[in-house]
């Protein structure tokens, strides 16, 4: 469609709604527009500049070569992975730094908006690095088909039957999903379990290897395709056929030893905190986060910066990663830590088990242009390594944040970061980002407010 034809249809489709502050949500085939019409639509009915939607990706910036946005994930390429889609949305991407994992070195690309989580993990590895790096391991990517039947006359016989049919099952499933078996994966095992309360149901898990991928889709084919033979085999109704999310067949684990000598702090050449000191107040945080589901909301979400960093910038389902953790980070009826800290022989030693469906294949670690280019940074074979790498970053982010709470707290080691983020939203560029930032932490308030006043001032000053 011309942008001609744009015109029209904006004003047939949103008569009475463009051109007011408030844009009716009603937009008729806002799917079949093109881009045009859709940034034509955009800028009408929220006022936006053609500079903010060229910053949305919803407008071409004629001034750029289109070939030097080779590598940005374009209009076209966003259009196909989402539904009414008007544009794309940038996350700074950064490198944590020092990291070894089971002896191999890696530069580990982290996309997160969040100041402070890069520098941590890089920091940790550092000191982690010492005495070698981490080691770490993970199971087969085998995930979980589950399949919910409903009406069995006699539910444990309904079970048996499913458990008695484990051969065919596996069979058929691999008969559904032919690739899986082709890359070394397929079914490998079949579980019922009795649900009595609220309603009695027989739950079916299929559980199956998807290999180096992440295998929603797979997974979702066969639990579909298996649906009639359950209900054959049980006499029951099905009713869902999903994957879980509580990917507890496929866990990272990771796991370090420092010398607690290593944890010392220092202002200057003054000892501010012995080693000793740091590690005992990192497993006094530890113990606080095993038994208070409050404090290990906290504690595992900082866990997930530096997990979730990692799977975003590699292109994988970070909410899948998320619901996994929490979900195992509950599984013997509290949610707890995902982490564990101990002290023996004068070394302080971390530990971390966590669900890790990750892939390095498939969904959009393949269709994203910019993830191409990290994944060939991050350098990763299979995807068991990359849930390791995963593993190592979430324990390196844990251990960070809580010999920061354990000592000076987070705050300072924020300030600076902060300080710079707060000076740019004041509109501070170049020179000024650092100049205003200093002049905030020297004040010991990073504020909005007082951010602005020191521009001014700064812009005033140079103006004379
Ligand atoms: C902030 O994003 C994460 C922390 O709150 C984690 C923690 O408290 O352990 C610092």
């Amino acid at each position: 469609m011309s942008p001609q034809s744009s015109e029209s249809n904006v004003d047939v489709t949103q008569r009475g709604a463009l051109n007011t502050r408030v844009a009716s949500s009603r937009v008729a085939g806002f799917y079949k527009w093109s881009r045009e019409e859709r940034a034509e639509w955009l800028k009408r009915s929220f006022d936006l500049t053609d500079e903010e939607l060229i910053g949305l990706g919803a407008l071409i910036d004629e001034r750029v070569e289109p070939s030097s946005a080779a590598h940005y994930l374009n209009f076209e390429r966003a259009d196909k992975m989402v539904e009414n889609c008007i544009g794309t949305l940038s996350l700074p991407v950064g490198l944590g730094l020092n990291f070894i994992v089971n002896g191999r070195d890696y530069v580990i690309p982290m996309a997160v908006e969040e100041p402070s989580v890069i520098a941590a993990v890089s920091h940790v590895a550092r000191i982690v690095r010492e005495t070698g790096g981490f080691s770490a391991s993970s199971d087969k990517g085998v995930m979980i088909a589950q399949i919910q039947v409903v009406g069995c006359d006699h539910l444990e016989r309904a079970a048996e039957a499913v458990r008695a049919a484990t051969e065919d099952l596996c069979a058929l499933a691999d008969n559904i999903h032919p690739n899986l078996k082709r890359r070394g994966g397929g079914a490998r095992g079949v579980e019922a379990r009795v649900i009595n309360d609220p309603h009695p149901m027989l739950i079916v898990h299929l559980l199956i290897d998807c290999v180096d991928a992440m295998g929603a889709n797979a997974v979702n084919t066969i639990a579909e395709g298996l649906a009639p033979t359950i209900e054959s085999l049980t006499g029951g109704k099905v009713y869902l056929r999903i994957l879980s999310n509580l990917s507890d067949r496929r866990l990272a684990r990771a796991q370090f030893k420092v010398p607690e000598s290593l944890l010392v702090l220092r202002a200057g050449d003054a000892i501010q905190m012995e080693g000793s000191r740091v590690a005992e107040g990192i497993v006094y945080a530890y113990q606080f986060a095993d038994v208070d589901p409050y404090r290990a909301a906290t504690h595992n979400k900082g866990i997930m910066n530096g997990v979730d960093a990692v799977v975003i910038a590699t292109g994988n389902d970070w909410r899948s990663v998320e619901a996994g953790a929490h979900a195992y980070a509950a599984r013997d009826g509290q949610y707890r830590s995902l982490t564990r800290f101990w002290r023996e022989d004068g070394y302080l030693h971390g530990a971390i088990e966590i669900p890790m469906a990750v892939a390095t294949v498939g969904g959009s670690t393949q269709v994203h242009p910019t993830i191409k280019v990290l994944r060939k940074i991050l350098n990763i074979e299979s995807a068991q390594e990359l849930a390791q790498v995963c593993a190592a970053v979430g324990l390196a982010q844990n251990l960070g944040a809580l010999k920061a709470l354990a000592t000076e707290g987070i705050q300072r080691g924020h300030m600076s970061l902060h300080a710079r983020s707060v000076a740019l939203s004041v509109g501070a560029e170049g020179d000024e980002v650092d100049q205003v930032a200093a002049a905030l932490i020297e004040q010991n308030q990073v504020k909005h407010d007082l951010a602005l006043g020191i521009l001014e001032q700064l812009r005033r000053h140079l103006a004379k």
